[in-house]
């Protein structure tokens, strides 16, 4: 057995696309899990620039299976657009295989997505509006449509019409929206079921019998740890599993099929959307963060805000993942600072506290209590190996390790593949 989860150790965008790309190299199989296209996956291969949203990040090794699990809610426009694209740049898309337990996302979706959101006026979310959450809100009611009906022509009209009828009516009646026709959204449906048939199987068997017979098998978690539904910053949260847990359910496997637990963190933190953030730094510091990092939504092109490490934070990510091991990120974004902090602990109504409270309230009068330690100038971005590294950002990384109490097993300095640092296997 041979298989690595992959999850997101803060509120998503940490990095996860270009280590599983990395990583995909000597893999035989990449799983989606849980979300939809409200994820963007950045992979940087030499100049070119991939965006991947619906499909895993292995899809440019034409030899690995690259398969979008049960738990993912499928956006069949928006998974043939990014077909299409990654065609157009001659990518071999062959071995892609779409779970037919998957549920599907329908305009209506998206519509109600948007006209939630406005309708909760300040109280936003900040949702990516791909209608992830009404989607998963049907499956969960049980009126949900599957790959598995899109594929049986006469079930699936008789359940889209159904659905249709009712969304119509919350859409007007609810949000004073405009009606949805139902001929339009019938034909389209049809259209796109004939397109991506060749992929649909039953990917529990495949993801169970890759295992068994010992090949490579990575979990790519969309989002983060802390967009998690459960364990989240809820209600500010996506309304899936990003967690390690979560692909026991999205993929079909026992949890004794797991075997390492890869958290991927950015050596600071970011969030887009609402929510708190205890180390948010709403200042020059965190501008300066964001122009070094570049950080703007793969997905939305939304600035991200960024702020300070946050350890708490992280340390309860490691705890709620079982994580073994960390990629630590970005680090090439701290060059240029004098001093980095760590948050190693907050203060809430004069008490120190080490946990991440589950009350927004109390979240967010929490104040972070950092640790200091000095920055350094040099370009890390061409180091071959750890030791190359600066003294003070090596000293970083070693501090992080300590807190933690987890091995930094890569630490990334750039975007493109070679900017990594392996400092242990990954596969047992
Ligand atoms: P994901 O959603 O977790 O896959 O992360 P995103 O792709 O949304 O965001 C991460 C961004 O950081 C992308 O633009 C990556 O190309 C970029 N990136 C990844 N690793 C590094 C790194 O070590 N240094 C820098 N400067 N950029 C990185
Ligand atoms: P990747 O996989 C960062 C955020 C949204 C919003 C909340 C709910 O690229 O890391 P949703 O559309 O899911 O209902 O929005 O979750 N969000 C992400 N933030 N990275 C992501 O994915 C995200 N996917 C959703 O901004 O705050
Ligand atoms: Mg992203």
């Amino acid at each position: 057995m041979s298989t690595v989860v992959i999850v997101g150790a803060q509120w998503g965008d940490e990095g996860k696309g270009k280590i599983i790309d990395y990583l995909a190299a000597e893999a035989d199989v990449v799983v989606r899990g849980q979300g939809g296209n409200n994820a963007g996956h950045t992979v940087v291969v030499g100049d070119k620039k991939y965006a991947l949203h619906l499909i895993p990040s292995g899809i440019l090794y034409p030899e690995t299976i690259n398969i979008i699990g049960n738990g993912v809610v499928f956006d069949p426009e928006g998974f043939l657009n990014e077909l299409e694209k990654l065609e157009a740049e001659g990518v071999i898309t062959e071995n892609i295989k779409i779970s037919d337990r998957a549920h599907v996302i329908f305009p209506y979706h998206k519509v109600i997505d948007t006209l939630a959101e406005k309708a909760r006026g300040d109280k936003m979310i900040g949702t990516t509006k791909k209608g992830i959450g009404p989607c998963y809100m049907d499956k969960v009611e049980r009126s949900g449509i599957r790959i598995c009906d899109l594929m049986e022509k006469e079930v699936f009209i008789e359940k889209v019409t159904a659905q249709i009828e009712r969304k119509n009516k919350i859409i007007e009646k609810l949000y004073d929206g405009e009606r949805l026709n139902k001929d339009e959204i019938v034909k389209k449906y049809l259209e796109y079921a004939e397109k991506i048939r060749p992929y649909v199987d039953d990917t529990t068997v495949i993801v169970y019998d890759e295992i068994k017979n010992n090949k490579k098998v990575l979990f790519e978690g969309a989002q983060g740890t802390l967009l998690d539904i459960d364990l989240g910053t809820y209600p500010y949260v996506t309304s899936s599993h990003p967690i390690s847990g979560g692909f026991t359910i999205g993929s079909g496997i026992g949890p004794n099929m797991i075997e390492e637990v890869l958290g991927i963190a950015k050596a600071y933190t970011t969030r887009v959307g609402k929510g708190p953030f205890v180390t948010e730094l709403d200042d020059e510091m965190g501008d300066k963060i964001r122009t070094a990092g570049n950080e703007f939504g793969t997905t939305t092109g939304r600035p991200r805000r960024c702020g300070w490490f946050d350890l708490v934070m992280v340390k309860y990510a490691a705890r709620i993942n079982g994580m073994t091991c960390i990629a630590l990120m970005l680090l090439d974004v701290l060059t240029g600072f004098d001093k980095i902090k760590i948050c190693t602990g907050y203060k809430l109504d004069d008490k120190i506290i080490d946990y991440f409270h589950a009350s927004l309230n109390q979240l967010s009068n929490c104040e972070p209590i950092y640790e200091e330690l000095d920055g350094w100038n040099e370009d890390i971005t061409e180091a071959k190996s750890f030791e190359e590294l600066p003294e003070n950002a090596k000293r970083y990384i070693c501090r992080i390790e300590e807190l933690l109490e987890l091995p930094v097993k890569i630490v990334s300095i750039g975007p493109k593949r070679s900017q990594t640092i392996v400092r242990d296997n990954i596969f047992r």
